[in-house]
């Protein structure tokens, strides 16, 4: 390009640059909410006060730890949304993420695989309404703030304004530990996921723990490191499974686990080594970001699933900036090696990871209280 022709189209550029400048006092004007925060959107400004006393001392999680409510609200997100059919009406399929497993629990918590989530209704139930806020959105608002708490957790997107209306949400619809990759695939489709997100939302698994597949035990892990929202998960569940964590195994939908203690859902273990799912599963073993950016991407289509987002107030900026991870690489667990890995993933080869060093572990086996 000549010297002329480049002062030719300067002028125009100045111009568009000057056109699309932002107006400087209304971007990130935030407003006092008057309870110790602002808003962009002072519509959001009461979604702090559910913040600090969900997360405050006392509070639901405690001074904002990733415990086993953190857990099992998370848990309750998905329980709730799944109850959704693209291919039925509300009234018949579920209306999704509308909080019908809490207007409803007396029904939906009787649904076989909604076992246990009975408890953390009841817990959740009390503050919704002491928030006057609709159970649909008190469902994803903990949700979404409880996994800030887990070390390298995601950042959810939080839209409020879900109606406190909800048909009963029809049983089947929530995925059982112990249906075919077939299945799995199948109702997750009917609610709207692909394979890969299937594998994406279960980056969630990362901070979790059974307590009703094996009643005998309580709060068995599914990875070596259920407060931490890192890639563990999709390491150890690839390892040759070698125990049940109980003498009463196997329970129906659980497998044998590589580590003393540690739990294994069959559904874990098959969609692991499914051609359709094994390579998404794969692709986070050694990437922690792109299994993070994954999941809030799949999770924020869960979290209004079967509501019209256009009806809702974006408040994502209330949702807490988690807590970074120590480290998030992956490792095998002490006395693994590549060896012990059942690599299922045909396009790629399995990536090199380094043993932890140190002793075996074990995760000590704790029974029901
Ligand atoms: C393929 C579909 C899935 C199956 C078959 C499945 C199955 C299970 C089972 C059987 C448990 C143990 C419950 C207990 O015994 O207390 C569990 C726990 C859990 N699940 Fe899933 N799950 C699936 C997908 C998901 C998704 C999509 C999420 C969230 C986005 C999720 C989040 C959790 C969490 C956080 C826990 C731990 C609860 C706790 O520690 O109390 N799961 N899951
Ligand atoms: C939502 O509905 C339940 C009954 O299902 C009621 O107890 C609660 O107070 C309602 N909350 C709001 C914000 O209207
Ligand atoms: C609760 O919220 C509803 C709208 O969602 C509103 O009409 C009602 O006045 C609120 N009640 C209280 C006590 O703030």
């Amino acid at each position: 390009m000549s010297f002329k022709s480049i002062l030719a189209i300067l002028p125009l550029a100045v111009v568009v640059s000057a056109a699309v400048a932002p107006t400087p006092d209304t971007a990130d004007h935030l407003t006092p909410c008057g309870n110790g925060h602002s808003a962009k959107n002072p519509v959001c400004c009461k979604w702090f006060d559910v913040l600090d006393d969900i997360n405050g001392d006392g509070g639901l999680f405690d001074g904002g730890e990733c415990g086993e409510e953190t857990h099992e609200s998370l848990r309750l997100t998905f329980h709730d949304a799944i109850g959704f059919s693209l291919h039925k009406p509300a009234n018949v399929g579920g209306g999704g993420a509308d909080g019908s497993i809490m207007a409803h629990s007396e029904i939906e918590t009787n649904y076989h695989a909604n076992n246990g989530v009975d408890e953390i209704i009841e817990e959740q139930r009390p503050i919704a309404i002491r928030h006057n806020v609709s159970f649909g959105d008190f469902i994803q608002f903990a949700g979404a703030v409880g996994v800030t708490n887990c070390q390298g957790g995601p950042r959810l997107q939080f839209h409020a304004g879900r109606a406190n209306f909800s048909f009963v949400a029809p049983d089947l619809t929530v995925p059982e530990p112990s249906d075919s990759v077939d299945a799995i695939l199948k109702r997750m489709g009917d609610a709207g996921f692909s394979a890969e997100e299937v594998v994406d939302l279960l980056a969630s698994h990362s901070v979790a723990a059974q307590d009703h597949v094996d009643p005998n035990i309580h709060g068995s892990p599914f990875d070596s490191t259920p407060s931490t929202f890192d890639a563990q998960f999709f390491v150890e569940t690839l390892l040759k499974g070698t125990a049940f964590p109980t003498g009463s195994g196997p329970n129906v939908g659980e497998v044998e686990s590589p580590i003393d203690g540690e739990f294994r859902l069959q559904s874990d273990f098959v969609l692991a080594r499914d051609s359709r799912t094994a390579c998404e599963w794969q692709s986070f073993v050694n990437n922690q970001q792109l299994m993070v950016s994954k999941f809030e991407a799949a999770m924020a289509k869960l979290s209004v699933l079967g509501q019209n987002v256009a009806h809702l107030t974006d408040c994502s900026e209330v949702i807490p900036v988690p807590k970074r991870a120590a480290s998030n690489v992956a490792t095998l667990p002490p006395g693994k090696t590549l060896r012990d890995i059942q690599a299922s993933c045909k396009r790629s080869p399995f990536p090199a990871l380094k043993t932890a060093p140190g002793p075996v572990t074990s995760i000590p086996v704790v029974p029901p209280s």
